[in-house]
């Protein structure tokens, strides 16, 4: 089964498929041949279909699959695959980083550091920041990584609430509404769907309360990003952002603001979960080549 795949990917699992081919440049010519893409954010829609006719399978790297018109492979039979689980941790680590970051000004620390500034100034008093501990955390989609999120919380003792898909009538469960009116930290975990683009509008960020702090290593898009830098040239949010709607370009007012800490696209950025991605990815290909039932079929 010929592999056309957007990059090498990391880890030893790579190595098990034998026929791949990299891709240099964007598809142009029918290629009757090839019947598995492995792609990395890219987006695949009728153009890349029309020209690979006998594709079987679409494995994505990564759990989230907004890039692939997945009702278009459908339609033409073809397989979408992802990469769940093995991120969970990784992302929800940098989750809780960007919201120590932003609540504790690690960031502008660090350039009050470098710039000479401590000792001229009184550094307690100019980098003062907002409480972890204690806080209350609205987790906006409790699935995988919202609950890993959930699980380092609860050991910094923060309130944790939350909204979620299925069921989930519990204590900590608020509409969306609510959440956003009653966080001091607000972490966005749902999928990029029709449904979530621009959920948190410019009305939902009204909503949230003075000095409070937005998380995003979701997806961009879920968020009108336009109505977020106002919010945050006004002063009156803070944020922590790994996704934005345009990557890899960044508002550009965002830039020299010191209430939001910027990461580009790294929640599943550690060299161990980038090779369990490739092991999970490598084990839908064989799957779809052996004609076995695929693990991580969307
Ligand atoms: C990227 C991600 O796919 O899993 C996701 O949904 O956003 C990431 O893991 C990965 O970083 C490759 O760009």
């Amino acid at each position: 089964m010929r592999v056309l795949a957007s990059r090498r990917l990391p880890g030893p699992a790579w190595d098990e498929l034998d026929d791949v081919e990299l891709l240099d440049g964007p598809l142009v010519e029918p290629r009757p041949d090839v019947e598995a893409l492995a792609v990395v954010a890219e987006t695949i829609d009728d153009r890349w279909l029309d020209l690979l006719p006998n594709l079987r399978i679409v494995a994505n790297y990564g759990v989230g699959y907004d890039g692939i018109d997945v009702e278009a492979c459908a339609r033409r039979g073809v397989a979408v695959t992802n990469t769940p689980g093995v991120l969970d941790a990784a992302t929800a680590d940098l989750a809780f980083g960007l919201l120590l970051a932003a609540r504790r000004r690690i960031v502008e620390g660090d350039r009050y550091v470098r710039d000479g500034r401590w000792g001229r100034d009184w550094a307690e008093a100019a980098l003062l920041g907002d409480e972890v501990s204690g806080a209350t955390l609205g987790i906006v989609g409790l699935g995988r990584i919202g609950s890993a999120v959930a699980r380092r919380a609860r050991a910094f003792d923060m309130r944790v609430l939350y909204t979620r898909r299925g069921p989930g009538e519990d204590e900590g469960y608020r509409p969306l509404d609510d959440l956003l009116a009653e966080a001091e930290v607000v972490s966005l975990h749902v999928p990029l769907t029709d449904e979530t683009h621009g959920l948190i509008d410019a009305r939902r960020l009204g909503l949230m309360r003075d000095g409070a702090c937005l998380v995003n290593t979701a997806r961009g898009a879920i968020v009108h990003e336009e109505a977020l830098v106002r919010e945050l040239v006004s002063g009156r949010l803070r944020a922590g952002l790994d996704v934005f709607a345009h990557e890899p370009s960044v508002p550009r007012e965002l830039l020299d603001l010191p209430n939001v800490v910027l990461t580009p696209h790294v929640g599943s950025g550690t060299g161990a979960t980038r090779e369990a991605m490739t092991r999970v990815l490598v084990d839908n290909l064989l799957a779809a080549r052996d004609g076995r039932e695929l693990p991580n079929r969307v």
